[in-house]
């Protein structure tokens, strides 16, 4: 695959020295080696075509305004042709539920090119007010696109009040609600919602709009991503959201041994003695795929489901006591009694390396977490009904099977998906 490479060029304040010397020199110079559409692109937003000695398949742009007129000095690199976002192949498993939990709208199919300008402002810090933060900054790869840090900060360096989520297969969260507490509707509301958020980049979607729209890099990948160079709130939302679902996690070793047996109870022939057991403590006796892994509502009655370690809708699993001053969740965004102290839970896959866990961040291993399940389930009013018996025993695992569970849980990371260039970091930073 040829890859092209945006050079970004930037200053600090405007006017400023380097505009005055950016003025006397084209612009913005597009060096193209068969790059046979986006040459058009470019030469329709006015840059020039400088055919040079560069390497092919490389774009170089010169200059970016940001919010208030800083701009970091950055090199954009993008393959040509673009990765495949659109199509995903999926394992068996994956692939005979995938349609009754995608959540994608009709009128936010994803393209290549689509996901391709997500990608960009994913990974792009002029998304925030002084330019200091990107969504990555909170959402790292490595990490199952979470957080290592208990609380993120902002672009002030302020903290956010709960832990950041890991972004894995949110295209398949059914009801298409987002946030610990549920607060958007969809994906689309959801990814506009940090840009203006006064800790997390504390922009204005009215500038950042204007902003992008001068930006030389922008008009030509929203004419490639939506037909026309305009830049719209609308549109940002759409590649945004694309990119986002196209974080698809299927290739763990989990999915492997899976794939090789007619049932998920089956022993596994790919995993250890060690793992299989664990997997039998997830299924049998901790009882966590009850909803770590819910069945499948239909009409004739719920059918098991192999592919989504993903909750249907937020529960309390009792990590606190049922008092006032404590994280309501999804209680404090609907105002009802019957949802106070219930949260959203991100996917389990990759769940090795998004540490730590729970909506504050509270445990920083995944012992922590099962010691949790085991012993400190507290009472609560509106306690998920499966965890009633562990909150009054004790669900009591013996060491042997606990360390077995945690095992079994590593086996859901996705070392293809954690490496994989399509979602990394386009931008090559000089500093
Ligand atoms: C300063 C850190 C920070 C930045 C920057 C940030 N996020 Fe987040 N993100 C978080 C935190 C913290 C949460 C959970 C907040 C909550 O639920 O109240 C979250 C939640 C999310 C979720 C919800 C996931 C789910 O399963 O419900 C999505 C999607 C998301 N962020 C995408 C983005 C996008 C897109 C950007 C850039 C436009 C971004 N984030 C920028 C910290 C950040
Ligand atoms: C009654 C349903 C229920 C059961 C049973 C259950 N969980 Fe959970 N789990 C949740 C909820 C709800 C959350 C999110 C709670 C929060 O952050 O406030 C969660 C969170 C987690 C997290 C942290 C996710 C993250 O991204 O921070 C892990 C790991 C986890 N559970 C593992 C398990 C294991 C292992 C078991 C079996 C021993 C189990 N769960 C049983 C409902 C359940």
């Amino acid at each position: 695959m040829k890859a092209g490479t945006v050079n970004h060029d930037a200053f600090d304040g405007w006017p400023s020295r380097e505009d005055r010397y950016v003025s006397t020199i084209p612009r913005f110079q597009v060096i193209l080696g068969g790059m046979r559409i986006p040459v058009l692109t470019f030469l329709v937003c006015g840059l020039s075509l400088v055919s040079s000695s560069a390497q092919e398949g490389v774009i170089e742009s010169g200059v970016i305004e940001s919010a208030g007129g800083r701009v970091a000095k950055r090199r954009l690199v993008l393959p040509q042709p673009p990765y495949s976002y659109a199509t995903t192949d999926l394992p068996i498993h994956v692939r005979q539920v995938a349609k009754f939990y995608d959540n994608t709208p009709a009128s936010n199919q994803i393209t290549d090119a689509g996901a391709t300008l997500g990608r960009v402002l994913f990974y792009d810090r002029s998304l925030s007010a002084n330019g200091s933060v990107s969504c990555s900054s909170c959402h790292s790869q490595s990490t199952g696109f979470s957080d290592e840090r208990r609380f993120s900060t902002g672009f002030e360096g302020k903290e956010v009040k709960r832990n950041s989520m890991s972004l894995v297969n949110l295209r398949f969260y059914k009801s298409g609600r987002f946030f610990w507490d549920e607060r958007a509707n969809s994906l689309e509301d959801q990814v506009l919602m940090p840009i203006e958020d006064p800790v997390e980049m504390g922009h204005s979607l009215v500038m950042l709009v204007k902003q992008l729209q001068k930006d030389a890099i922008y008009p030509p990948l929203f004419r490639e991503a939506f037909g026309t160079p305009e830049v719209t709130e609308q549109r940002l939302a759409r590649a945004l959201a694309q990119f986002i679902r196209s974080m698809v996690s299927v290739r763990s070793r989990y999915d492997v041994g899976r794939s090789a047996v007619d049932s998920v109870h089956d022993p596994f022939p790919n995993f250890s003695e060690q793992e299989n057991y664990g997997k039998q403590q997830f299924f049998g006796r901790a009882r966590c795929s009850e909803c770590h892994l819910p069945d499948r509502v239909t009409l004739d009655g719920p059918v098991g489901q192999s592919a989504f370690f993903q909750l249907t809708t937020p529960l309390v699993n009792g990590i606190d006591s049922d008092l006032k001053d404590v994280d309501g969740g999804v209680g404090l965004v609907s105002g009802r009694s019957e949802d106070w102290g219930r949260f959203k839970a991100t996917s389990l896959r990759n769940i090795e390396l998004s540490a730590p866990y729970m909506h504050d961040g509270r445990f920083r291993t995944l012992d922590q977490v099962i010691e949790h399940y085991n012993w400190s389930v507290k009472p609560h009013r509106n306690l998920d009904p499966r965890l009633q018996d562990f909150a009054a025993n004790g669900l009591a695992l013996p060491e042997v099977e606990k360390v077995a569970l945690a095992e079994f849980l590593k086996t859901l990371t996705d070392s293809t998906f954690i490496n994989d260039p399509k979602f990394s970091d386009p931008f090559v930073h000089e500093e």
